[in-house]
C-alpha cells in the first residue's frame, strides 16, 4: 500500500477507530478495522527464538508457546564478534516468522551491561556500545531482509531488573550519548528497524514512553528512525503525553481505557488530531510493509534450524584458558564428563525470552565411547550431595582428563530480578576444587549468562565459556572440546576478579527508586583499563587452537582533520597448523586529553578466517567518531586536537602493534567568555591572550598591583603557586585585587573577547 493510500484510509476513519489502533487487540496482536479491510498482525518474543503463543499469552514466559528452536542467547551471539553469525540468526528467525505469520520479532535486546549483576545480561550483547550496535544491526538487517520487523529493546537505560517498571535512571548527557544511546545509534542508522520498544523505566525523571527528547528528539530527528515505537509490555504511563512524545503503540492490548483517553483529549482540544493521524500512519506503514510482502511459501523445519543453532553456538564459544594445550581432547583419552550440565545443559535464561525447545542436545548425548559420566551436583541446592560428589571425584581420578560442566542455575539469573553476587553455587565450587585435587587435567565448561568470579582459576588447566548457548550447545561444546571446531569467540564483557571491583558496585540498583549512573562513561573495560586494574579475563579475550601474528600496520595519513577519514591496515597471519578465526580489534587512545576520558575505546573490529600459513590484510576506515567525545556545550560530537594512538590488540588490555596520528577539529569550539571565565581559560585562547595582555596593561596603569606583577612572583610566593592562582582566577576578581579596575572596563574586555 502506498503512503497516499494509507493517508486516504486514515481520512476515512472515525476518531474512535484511529485511537483504537494505538493499542493492541490482545497480548500479541494489533487491532483490525474490518470495515476498512485493515488487518490485525501478530508479534512475538524474541530475541533468540520464537515464543509464539497461539492461545492467550503472557509476557513472563510462563504459559505455553509453540515448539520452537532455541538459538544461543545474546551473551553468546555477541561473543562470536561475527556479523555473519548475527546475520545467520536474523535470517533464520525472519524465515521462521514468515512461516509462522509473525510480523515482528521482539528483539534484539541490546541494553549495555552496566554491571554483571543485571539479571537480564544473558539476553544483552555487550558492555561496549560498538559491539552491541554492530551485532544488533546485522541481526536487524537480516530479519528485515525477510520482510519481517524487529523491535530492538529496551530503549533506554534499562540496565537493571530491580524495580525496572518504575526506577529512574539518572544519566548525564555525555554518558548517555557515548555509552547508552551509542548502543542503539549505529543499529538505528544502519538498519532502520521497523519498530523500537521503549523500556519501562524513567530516564532523568521522565518515563521512556513519554520521553519526547528520546523518542522524537534523538530517535527520529537525530537518527532518522521512521518506524513506530511500541511500549514494553505494560510500560504505558500517561497515554496522551506518550502519543505526543512519539510512542505509537501500547502493548499489551485488551483494555480500552487509554484509547478512550486519546478520544477525550482530542475532543477537549488537549491533543491535536494531527498527532493521532501521524501515529496511525506510522503504525499502518509497518502493518502493510509486512502484509504486502508476505512470503506465503516460507517453510522451515525444526531439525534444520537446530543445525543452525549448533553452528551459531560453535562460533560463540570462548576458550578462556588452555594451559599445556590440554584442549583439544583426543578420542583415545579416557574422559570423565562431570556435572549435571553435561547431561542437561543450561542453555537459555528465564522470562519473556524463554523458548519451548523442541529438543535439547547435550554433550553427553553425542559423546564417544571413551567418555563416562557422573552428575556431581544437584543444581536445585547449594549443598554438597555427598554421594554425587564422591562418585564424581572417584571417576575423575580414574580418568585421563576430567571435563566439568558447571555454571549458574536458573534461580541465579533471570529477567525480573538481579543477581546478588557473582559467585557460582558453593557445591559446584567445592566440586571443582575436589576434582582439581585428584586430576590435574581439568577442563571447566561454563554455562552462565554473564561474568562470574573464579577463585578456582589457578587450579584448572582449561576453561571454555559456552554461555547460554541455545538448544544445540552440547553438540557445539563437544565439537570444540574435540577440535572439530577451532574456538573463535571473544569476551564481549570483562570478567572482573570480584564484584567489588565493578564500576557500579557502590550504586547498582540505586535507592529510593533512583539509579544514579555515577560511574559515567567508565563502563566495563573503559573503567578497568583507566584504573589499571587486574581482571580475570579482559574484554575481547579469547584463545584459539592456532596462533596469529600481526605485521605491517599502516595508516594512510599522519595528520588529518576530523572531516577526513583515516585508513588503517594490518596483516594478520595464521602461524599455526590449524585453520582458525581471529577477531581483529582496533582500539583508539587519546594522548594527554584535557578531558576525563577512558584510556582506550574499541573503534573497529572484524573476524577473519585463515588457513594455516595464510595472511590477510584487514583494513578499517575510521571517521570522526573514532576520535570524538560528546561535547555538551554544543550538544554534538567533537574531536580534541590531539595525538591519538591506534592499536591492534587481542583484548582490551594488550597492544600488539600501534601507530600514532594527529587529528584536529575542522572547526574550533565556539567560546563564550564571561566575568567568571578564568585567566587561564582566556590565556589559553590566542585571541584572548593578546586582548588580555593589552587591556591588563591599560587597566593597571601605574598601580601598586602593576608594580608587584612587574617585579615578578618571587617577591610574593613561589612561581608555581603564582601561576596556579592566576590560572584559576576568574576575571571578576580583578575588581577585588587590582585597585582602579572598573566593572565597565571588564565588560568592554569581555565584549572584545567575544566579538
Ligand atoms: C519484556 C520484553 C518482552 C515483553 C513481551 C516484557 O516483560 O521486558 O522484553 O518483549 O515482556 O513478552
Amino acid at each position: 500500500m502506498t503512503s497516499k493510500e494509507i493517508k486516504e484510509l486514515i481520512s476515512k476513519m472515525t476518531l474512535e477507530e484511529k485511537a483504537s489502533l494505538c493499542s493492541g487487540k490482545d497480548v500479541w496482536r494489533t487491532k483490525a478495522i474490518e470495515r476498512l479491510g485493515i488487518p490485525s498482525v501478530m508479534v512475538s518474543d524474541g530475541p533468540h527464538g520464537l515464543r509464539k503463543q497461539s492461545e492467550g499469552g503472557d509476557h513472563l514466559g510462563m504459559l505455553d508457546s509453540i515448539e520452537a528452536v532455541c538459538f544461543p542467547a545474546g551473551c553468546a551471539i555477541a561473543s562470536s564478534f561475527s556479523r555473519e553469525v548475527a546475520q545467520l540468526l536474523g535470517e533464520t528467525l525472519g524465515n521462521e516468522c514468515q512461516a509462522e505469520n509473525i510480523s515482528t520479532i521482539l528483539g534484539p535486546a541490546m541494553n549495555i551491561k552496566r554491571s554483571p549483576l543485571c539479571g537480564r545480561n544473558f539476553e544483552y550483547l555487550s558492555e561496549d556500545p560498538l559491539v552491541s550496535t554492530e551485532m544488533a544491526a546485522a541481526y536487524v538487517n537480516a530479519v528485515q531482509s525477510k520482510n519481517v520487523g524487529t523491535s530492538p529493546k529496551h530503549f533506554l537505560a534499562n540496565n537493571q531488573e530491580y524495580r525496572r517498571m518504575t526506577s529512574d535512571s539518572i544519566v548525564d548527557e555525555r554518558t548517555l550519548r557515548e555509552i547508552y544511546l551509542a548502543s542503539f545509534e549505529g543499529m538505528v542508522k544502519n538498519s532502520k528497524p521497523w519498530t523500537i520498544m521503549n523500556s519501562y523505566n524513567k530516564l532523568n525523571g521522565t518515563y521512556l514512553c513519554e520521553n519526547e527528547a528520546m523518542l522524537t528528539g534523538v530517535l527520529r530527528d537525530d537518527w532518522g528512525f521512521d518506524g513506530f515505537v511500541v511500549t514494553d509490555w505494560g510500560a504505558m504511563n500517561d497515554r496522551v503525553k506518550s502519543l505526543q512524545a512519539g510512542c505509537e503503540l501500547e502493548m499489551p492490548g485488551g483494555n480500552t481505557t487509554n484509547d478512550l483517553e486519546i478520544v477525550d483529549a482530542v475532543k477537549a482540544g488537549h491533543l491535536d488530531e494531527a498527532v493521532l493521524d501521524q501515529a496511525v500512519e506510522r503504525l499502518l506503514n509497518i502493518v502493510y510493509r509486512f502484509e504486502d510482502n508476505r512470503d506465503k511459501e516460507a517453510t522451515y523445519t525444526l531439525d534444520q534450524d537446530h543445525e543452525v543453532a549448533r553452528q551459531l553456538a560453535e562460533e560463540s564459544i570462548v576458550l578462556l584458558k588452555n594451559e599445556a594445550s590440554l584442549l583439544p581432547l583426543k578420542t583415545s583419552q579416557k574422559v570423565a564428563y562431570i556435572g549435571k550440565y553435561a547431561d542437561k545443559p543450561r542453555f537459555q535464561g528465564g522470562g519473556s525470552s524463554h523458548i519451548n525447545s523442541h529438543k535439547v542436545e547435550s554433550a553427553l548425548s553425542v559423546a564417544g565411547e571413551n567418555v563416562s559420566y557422573a552428575p556431581g551436583f544437584d543444581d536445585s541446592t547449594e549443598d554438597v550431595n555427598q554421594d554425587l560428589h564422591a562418585q564424581a571425584v572417584k571417576l575423575a581420578a580414574e580418568s585421563d582428563v576430567a571435563v566439568l560442566f558447571v555454571g549458574l542455575p536458573d534461580s541465579f539469573e533471570s529477567e525480573g530480578y538481579d543477581r546478588k553476587h557473582l559467585q557460582m553455587p558453593a557445591n559446584q565450587v567445592a566440586l571443582i576444587e575436589a576434582v582439581a585435587a585428584v586430576q590435574e587435567n581439568l577442563v571447566v565448561v561454563l554455562h552462565n549468562g554473564s561474568a562470574i568470579e573464579m577463585p578456582w582459576i589457578d587450579k584448572v588447566k582449561s576453561v571454555l565459556e559456552v554461555y547460554l548457548g541455545g538448544q544445540a550447545v552440547g553438540g557445539a561444546t563437544a565439537n570444540v572440546l574435540y577440535g572439530k571446531v577451532n574456538p573463535s569467540g571473544r569476551l564481549a564483557e570483562t570478567f572482573p576478579l570480584r564484584l567489588q571491583d565493578t564500576p557500579a558496585y557502590l550504586t547498582f540498583g540505586g535507592e529510593k527508586n533512583q539509579s544514579i549512573y555515577s560511574e559515567g562513561v567508565f563502563v566495563g573495560y573503559r573503567y578497568y583499563n583507566s584504573k589499571e586494574m587486574s581482571v580475570i579475563f579482559p574484554f575481547g579475550h579469547g584463545l584459539s587452537y592456532t596462533s596469529f601474528a600481526y605485521s605491517n600496520m599502516t595508516i594512510d595519513k599522519e595528520k588529518l582533520s576530523d572531516a577526513e577519514t583515516l585508513k588503517v591496515s594490518v596483516d594478520v597471519t595464521n602461524t599455526g597448523s590449524l585453520a582458525g578465526k581471529e577477531v581483529v580489534q582496533l582500539y583508539v587512545s587519546p594522548e594527554n586529553s584535557k578531558l576525563i576520558r577512558p584510556v582506550k575505546e574499541l573503534r573497529a573490529f572484524d573476524k577473519v578466517s585463515l588457513e594455516p600459513g595464510e595472511t590477510k590484510t584487514v583494513t578499517f576506515e575510521l571517521d570522526k567518531r573514532a576520535f570524538a567525545y560528546w561535547e555538551t556545550t554544543i550538544h554534538d560530537w567533537y574531536v580534541e586536537d590531539l595525538d591519538y594512538e591506534i592499536g591492534f590488540g587481542r583484548s582490551a588490555v594488550d597492544t600488539i602493534v600501534n601507530a600514532k596520528v594527529h587529528v584536529s577539529p575542522a572547526l574550533p569550539l565556539p567560546k563564550v567568555f564571561t566575568l567568571n571565565s578564568t585567566m587561564g581559560e582566556i590565556m589559553a585562547d590566542p585571541k584572548g591572550k593578546a586582548i588580555l595582555e593589552q587591556s591588563m596593561g591599560a587597566m593597571m596603569g601605574n598601580s601598586e598591583a602593576a608594580k608587584v606583577a612587574e617585579a615578578g612572583p618571587d617577591d610574593m610566593m613561589n612561581a608555581e603557586m603564582f601561576a596556579a592562582m592566576m590560572e584559576g582566577m576568574p576575571l571578576r576578581q580583578l575588581l577585588s585585587f587590582v585597585p582602579g579596575v572598573e566593572k565597565a572596563s571588564l565588560q568592554q574586555l569581555i565584549d572584545a573577547l567575544n566579538s
